[in-house]
């Protein structure tokens, strides 16, 4: 049995704000496809339609993870406004698999309130957001393990990008 520590550190693209593709045809890998459910529930939830995996962002964000993990003590990776939205999550200890990344992205949504499109004060509903963002139609991502750090990094890129300030997600 892995032990799966829950003390996660919760940052990201939740501060991408924006101011202003196709999916592979052959069949994906395991975890791609278990980024990609996990992601689509929660979208089907709301009533969104769900994402397509892009081989092009899941290169570009394993590319990042092994960067942050080999010259930046797995820390998050800096990502200001940039073409894609983006979705971090550091955790301690073991791998954490797809579907506890984003089952722990969604646990924001106790927090937002869709009528006004607010955030509980004290909250960040914005990893929760980029989640469910009905514009953002490709996803793409990549975990790493830091044997040092003894931690692992997971990071999801969003084409085109969510969190645009004011912008309703749905
Ligand atoms: C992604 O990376 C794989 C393995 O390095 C490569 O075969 C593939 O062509 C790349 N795909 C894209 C769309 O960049
Ligand atoms: C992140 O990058 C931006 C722009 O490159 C820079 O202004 C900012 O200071 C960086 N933040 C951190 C925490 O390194
Ligand atoms: C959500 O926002 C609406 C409109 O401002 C408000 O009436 C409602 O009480 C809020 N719901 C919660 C759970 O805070």
């Amino acid at each position: 049995m892995k032990m799966i520590h829950y003390q996660f550190i919760l940052l990201a693209a939740l501060t991408i704000f924006h101011m202003s593709a196709n999916s592979a045809a052959s069949p994906l890998p395991s975890t791609a496809r278990e980024f990609l459910e996990s992601h689509n529930q929660a979208r089907a939830s709301v009533g969104v339609e769900p994402l397509t995996w892009s081989e092009q962002l899941a290169n570009t964000t394993s590319k990042l993870v092994r960067y942050q993990r080999d010259r930046m003590s797995c820390q998050f990776a800096n990502l200001t406004a940039g073409k894609y939205g983006a979705n971090q999550l550091w955790a301690r200890g073991e791998t954490v698999t797809p579907r506890l990344v984003v089952d722990e992205w969604v646990k924001q949504k106790q927090f937002y309130n869709h009528s006004d499109n607010s955030c509980v004060p004290n909250h960040r509903c914005g990893v929760y957001t980029q989640v469910v963002w009905k514009k953002s139609l490709q996803l793409g991502c990549a975990q790493t393990l830091c044997a040092k750090e003894q931690a692992s990094l997971t990071i999801c890129f969003y084409y085109p990008p969510g969190n645009y300030v004011g912008e309703s997600p749905y």
